[in-house]
């Protein structure tokens, strides 16, 4: 599938918006979890199956073409990029793991609340600086080089890059967190205009 670069652009920082949105979510369970007050751990789980599903399985692949494609036109370039594939290695560990032990929390199992306090904010640090580095370094470099007619467009591959949660369609797993999402941002709002 061949896409122009600044459409790819646009929806990666899409992307960045919304993700930044869910990892707000995980900071306030991880805050809950310092006052000793009860988590959302299923809220948790959804957002991480989220996380390595779709970051995982389809932004972060389309960043590493963007990263290889750049090179294409400027190979200079791959010293300051080349942290990009190694940071989405990282991202979906941490991710995996996170996910997994909150499967292990609904089977039953107990793992200390300083554990999972560590590895919220582990994520959201590590997901966070990245984005911020890939819009002030990956992207600005990829927004540089739109003018070059020979070079912005991609091919992308024939993968479903279907978002299951803010595309077009909820999909049925994610729905739970999508009606939290909305709800939570009905009452954001509430108290911004109080
Ligand atoms: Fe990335
Ligand atoms: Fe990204």
């Amino acid at each position: 599938m061949k896409r122009d670069v600044e459409t790819l652009l646009t929806n990666l920082r899409t992307d960045h918006r919304n993700l930044a949105m869910l990892l707000d979510l995980l900071q306030k369970e991880a805050e809950r979890l310092e006052a000793l007050e009860e988590p959302d751990y299923e809220l948790v789980h959804d957002v991480m199956q989220y996380m390595t599903s779709y970051p995982d399985a389809v932004h972060h692949p389309r960043e590493d073409l963007l990263y290889r494609h750049i090179l294409t036109v400027r190979p200079d370039a791959n010293e300051n990029l080349q942290r990009v594939e190694a940071d989405h290695e990282k991202i979906a560990k941490l991710g995996v793991k996170l996910r997994d032990d909150m499967d292990s929390i609904a089977a039953g199992a107990f793992i200390k609340r300083d554990v999972i306090i560590a590895e919220l904010r582990n994520y959201r640090e590590t997901l966070l600086t990245h984005m911020y580095w890939e819009e002030r370094e990956l992207f600005s470099l990829a927004d540089e080089l739109l003018d070059d007619s020979e070079w912005s467009n991609i091919d992308l591959g024939g993968a479903d890059d279907r978002d299951p949660l803010f595309g077009s369609r909820v999909d049925r797993k994610f729905r739970r967190l999508m009606a939290d999402i909305q709800q939570r941002i009905v009452w954001d709002n509430q108290q911004y205009f109080v």
